[in-house]
């Protein structure tokens, strides 16, 4: 946290760049160290709420490619957080005797792929260390609330001009502050993404290159799919989302930096738009609770019920489901979006 804070103080970097700092940068930073996940960490994934989560992934993708006639496929997880969806997906995919799968995990946190590494330990997964190393074909890339781990950048339009924001220490006061800054260079890609009637945009530079990076694998074949969940929004328009959470609560952005999740809202919009530039795929983009649905989480949930004999049981299953898939829960804040190639 004294590196984080001594870093800024040196001089005043971009929004990103202090996001960056905070969650992945160093040994103190909140991805590199801390317990995260779950109930007793900062906040909870879908994967830990049921393992029906990652059971009705693993059934979508297996039905994808069955539905091609093909039994011998590979995924690709990015961002696994502690390996929690590796496990039901592949497990669930195991029980299918005729199909033959292989499973990659890209993790950018070192402490985390080290928790993959042990939890998984007893599955056959194999971590790469770029979208380069995959050279498979039938791939299917998934992810859960990875876009929402890039780091963004607040840009403002006052008058004419265009801002962006930095973040800097203010020694009178004590504490981290940020304030906006002429933007240097005009000529932004970004610009070419947006529409004119935004005088605010919060985007993420290293998603955006990311996402061209996933661009280019899906094209090497014509049945490679990327799908994946994140909470977000679906205007032209861009909010103001950024937000700190430290023991499920909001919190600020600048408060206690290394110690406190920094995330914001997807505009899914924007990534649909970068899918469209200059490729040909097809995208679908719906709730997860219309995903969940469709891909048969309550015919899974009935058959689950009715397995088990504890009525305690069979109400946190039902519980759980709700959570995931009712609107007013997870159900519709959470998107999912579906990338393929199109014929
Ligand atoms: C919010 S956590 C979600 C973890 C997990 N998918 C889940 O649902 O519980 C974000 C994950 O994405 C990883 N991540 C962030 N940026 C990444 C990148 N550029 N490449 C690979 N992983 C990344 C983080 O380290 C973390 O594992």
């Amino acid at each position: 946290m004294l590196k984080i804070i001594n870093n800024i103080k040196k001089k005043k970097i971009p929004l990103d760049d202090y996001i960056n700092t905070c969650l992945y940068k160093y040994k103190s930073s909140y991805y590199e160290k801390k317990k995260i996940f779950g109930p007793r960490g900062d906040f909870i994934t879908s994967p830990y709420i049921s393992s029906i989560f990652g059971e009705i992934i693993a059934i979508y993708i297996t039905n994808y490619f069955l539905e091609k006639k093909f039994y011998s496929f590979s995924i690709l997880e990015i961002g696994a957080g502690e390996g929690v969806m590796a496990r039901d997906i592949i497990n669930t995919i195991n029980k299918f005797k005729n199909i033959n799968f292989s499973y990659f995990i890209l993790e950018k946190s070192e402490n985390l792929k080290k928790k993959q590494k042990k939890n998984l330990s007893k599955l056959k997964v194999n971590w790469i260390k770029s979208l380069d190393d995959l050279k498979c074909k039938n791939l299917f890339i998934v992810s859960n609330e990875l876009l929402d781990a890039f780091p963004v950048k607040h840009l403002k339009k006052i008058k004419n001009d265009w801002y962006e924001k930095y973040v800097c220490y203010d020694n009178k006061k004590n504490k981290i502050i940020s304030e906006y800054a002429k933007l240097k260079n005009k000529n932004q890609k970004i610009f070419k993404l947006v529409s004119k009637n935004n005088d605010f945009i919060e985007f993420s530079p290293s998603a955006i290159e990311f996402l061209n990076q996933i661009k280019k694998v899906l094209k090497k074949n014509k049945d490679n799919c990327f799908l994946t969940f994140d909470y977000g929004y679906l205007d032209n328009k861009f909010k103001n989302t950024l937000q700190g959470l430290k023991n499920h609560k909001k919190v600020s952005i600048f408060e206690d930096p290394g110690n406190v999740d920094i995330t914001y809202l997807i505009n899914f919009n924007l990534i649909k738009k970068i899918f469209n530039n200059k490729s040909n795929f097809d995208n679908i983009i719906m709730s997860q609770s219309e995903f969940l649905t469709r891909a048969g989480i309550i015919e899974r949930l009935r058959q689950a019920t009715n397995i088990l004999t504890s009525e305690k049981d069979k109400l946190k299953l039902e519980m759980s489901v709700d959570r995931l898939i009712h609107p007013k829960k997870m159900g519709n804040l959470f998107k999912c979006l579906i990338i393929t190639n199109a014929n």
